[in-house]
């Protein structure tokens, strides 16, 4: 008898298992067959050099891909193994990534790439530096967290880790028809947990690659009409329960903070004054024209938006007929601008100075 319940168990256990395995496997061949047909021809998607693919992932790091892929071609063109981006100075590394903006994303990759080189044990024969292999080596690197670390393993090494970005989290919710916000511990712990279940292990490289790009091009935020032609609707839930548009959830934002800049703008004629932000502050280490900061109601003519603090700017023109000294700031000509990193509300302030100083 025990016997008997032991088999049924077994026999209910077994068929249950294939059920699921013939589930996923008609899953993964309906997705795999839209990327096959739908991906964008991206050039990290055409290496394994693990090197490369870690650079396209920190620019890609909330970066659109239009705008990161200049700024991947001329990083790898001008620093093409880690010991050139190591052997490059920050100022310089920051200069290229002008711009992009959260310029902690440059620091650290110059960080780690120095920390990769330093590494004397992992050289090839020929003293080539071997870039980390598995996924905690990668995920300690500094601006390496457990996406990055997941979309590095995988798209160089098809280790099978999932990589969960912004994207696979929609696909996700509407699949499962989650509306836990996603971006909360209890509800990435729940996330983490489910896309455990659907990775494809053995081919994590293109299970991540695919369901990142179905999410990125076709289960968009607004879905218009995408999920009458969509390739997997059968197997969703949010589908199926007329929710899919309305997920994911996120918790609510963090409230905004304003702060207004005036910028003082020297010269004469020849030359300005620019100072490097040193503070624990946003642009840590960019260069910019003295600034103060007040607090005020007027409206300045510059707005720029940062993720949690909107700026207000404004300029003055000090005309002056020599160069004040003024602690903490340098004297440049004024065409030696181009060779600092400046965060791009400065780039735009300089736009509008043409005929002014
Ligand atoms: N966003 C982040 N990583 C990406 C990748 N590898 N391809 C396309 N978009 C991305």
């Amino acid at each position: 008898m025990i016997f008997f319940v032991i088999l049924c168990r077994f026999l209910s256990f077994t068929s249950q298992n294939s059920a699921k395995l013939m589930f996923k496997s008609l899953f993964y061949s309906k997705l795999y067959e839209w990327y096959e047909t739908n991906h964008r021809v991206l050039p990290w998607r055409e290496t394994e050099d693990a090197y490369a693919i870690w650079l396209s992932e920190i620019i890609l790091q909330q970066t659109r891909v239009a705008q990161g892929m200049e700024y991947y071609m001329r990083f790898v063109s001008r620093w093409p193994k880690v010991e050139d981006l190591a052997a490059a100075e920050e100022a310089e590394v920051l200069r290229e990534w002008q711009g992009l903006g959260y310029y902690s994303r440059a620091r650290n990759l110059h960080k780690a790439a120095q920390m990769i080189v330093a590494n004397g044990e992992r050289r090839k024969a020929n003293g080539e530096c071997i870039f980390p292999q598995t996924f905690e080596e990668i995920r300690a690197l500094p601006g390496v967290g457990e996406y990055t670390a997941g979309a590095i393993s995988s798209f160089a090494y098809n280790l099978p880790y999932p990589a969960v970005d912004g994207n696979v989290y929609r696909v996700i919710a509407r699949l499962l028809d989650i509306d836990e916000a996603f971006d909360t511990t209890k509800g990435k712990k729940l996330f983490h947990s489910k896309i455990e279940e659907f990775l494809d292990r053995d081919n994590a490289r293109l299970f991540n690659s695919a369901i990142m790009e179905f999410g990125a091009l076709h289960c968009t935020p607004v879905l218009g009409d995408h999920c009458e032609s969509c390739p997997i609707k059968d197997f969703c839930a949010g589908y199926a329960h007329g929710t899919a548009e309305l997920l994911p959830v996120r918790k609510p934002r963090p409230k905004v903070r304003d702060r207004w800049f005036t910028y003082h703008i020297y010269t004469d004629g020849a030359h300005t004054l620019i100072q490097r932000r040193e503070a624990k502050d946003i642009w840590y280490h960019l260069y910019e024209f003295p600034c103060t900061e007040e607090q005020t109601d007027d409206t300045y003519p510059f707005t720029h938006v940062l993720s949690h603090q909107k700026l207000h700017a404004r300029y003055m023109v000090h005309k002056v007929q020599k160069m004040p000294e003024i602690p903490g700031t340098l004297v440049i000509r004024w065409e030696e601008l181009n060779d600092y990193a400046l965060s791009r509300l400065t780039l735009r302030v300089i736009d509008t100075l043409q005929h002014k100083v």
